[in-house]
């Protein structure tokens, strides 16, 4: 379980007024009620991230549903960021790896996402993981800035299996992001 701990995100975060604020961002695991809020932002944000990079007939699959569908084995593993009552965005841990990592367009550039990164790497290491990895579509240009900031080496790319709802094989580029965690101990 992760622990629900505050962090404030950086001045600018736009409030609804489009107002710059700093606003009390809380991270905690998943719960049922949230899964409209998270199955929205999935589908939205990833198109975001990938509807410019993956083929044409790979996009079009990634459906609400599609989405709503892949969530339900995977909700023990999630983390929620939430401020306010809203779900700004969610990680996905499973095995070693940061499975899934996506953040509202409002509250892109705001450090968020750095916070959320550092909240998934926890749990990782709590689970006495110290080789993390997170997949990263080649193309999707601003994820790989954003995880090299992060101090996460990009060790190449390999042609990874993405999903498909009919379960066929289909690969695209993909850099493999490695990052060595701290013991917690
Ligand atoms: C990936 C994501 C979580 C990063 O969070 P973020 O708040 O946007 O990250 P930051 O703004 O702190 O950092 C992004 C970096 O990309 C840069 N960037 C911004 N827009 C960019 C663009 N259109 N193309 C390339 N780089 C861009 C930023 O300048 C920054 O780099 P820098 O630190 O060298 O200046 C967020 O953008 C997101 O949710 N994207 C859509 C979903 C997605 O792609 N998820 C990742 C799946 S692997």
């Amino acid at each position: 379980m992760v622990k629900s701990r505050p962090c404030r995100l950086q001045a600018g975060f736009p409030a609804a007024t489009g107002s710059p604020m700093s606003i009390a961002t809380a991270f905690r695991p998943f719960r049922p009620d949230d899964r409209a809020a998270v199955v929205r932002l999935w589908h939205d944000a990833w198109h975001d991230g990938h509807g410019a990079v993956l083929p044409a007939h790979v996009v079009a699959e990634r459906t609400m549903e599609s989405f709503d569908l892949r969530l339900g084995p995977l909700e023990a593993g999630c983390l929620v960021a939430e401020a306010d009552g809203r779900i700004l965005g969610f990680a996905i841990v499973e095995g070693n790896e940061i499975d899934q990592f996506y953040v509202v367009a409002e509250a892109r550039g705001t450090g968020l996402a750095t916070a959320m990164l550092d909240a998934a790497e926890t749990q990782l290491a709590r689970r006495g993981v110290r080789d993390a990895v997170i997949q990263c579509s080649a193309g999707n240009d601003r994820a790989h800035r954003f995880y090299a900031r992060a101090g996460w080496r990009d060790s190449g790319v390999r042609q990874a299996p993405i999903w498909t709802p009919d379960g066929r094989h289909e690969t695209h580029p993909t850099h493999i992001f490695v990052k060595q965690l701290s013991s917690l101990d």
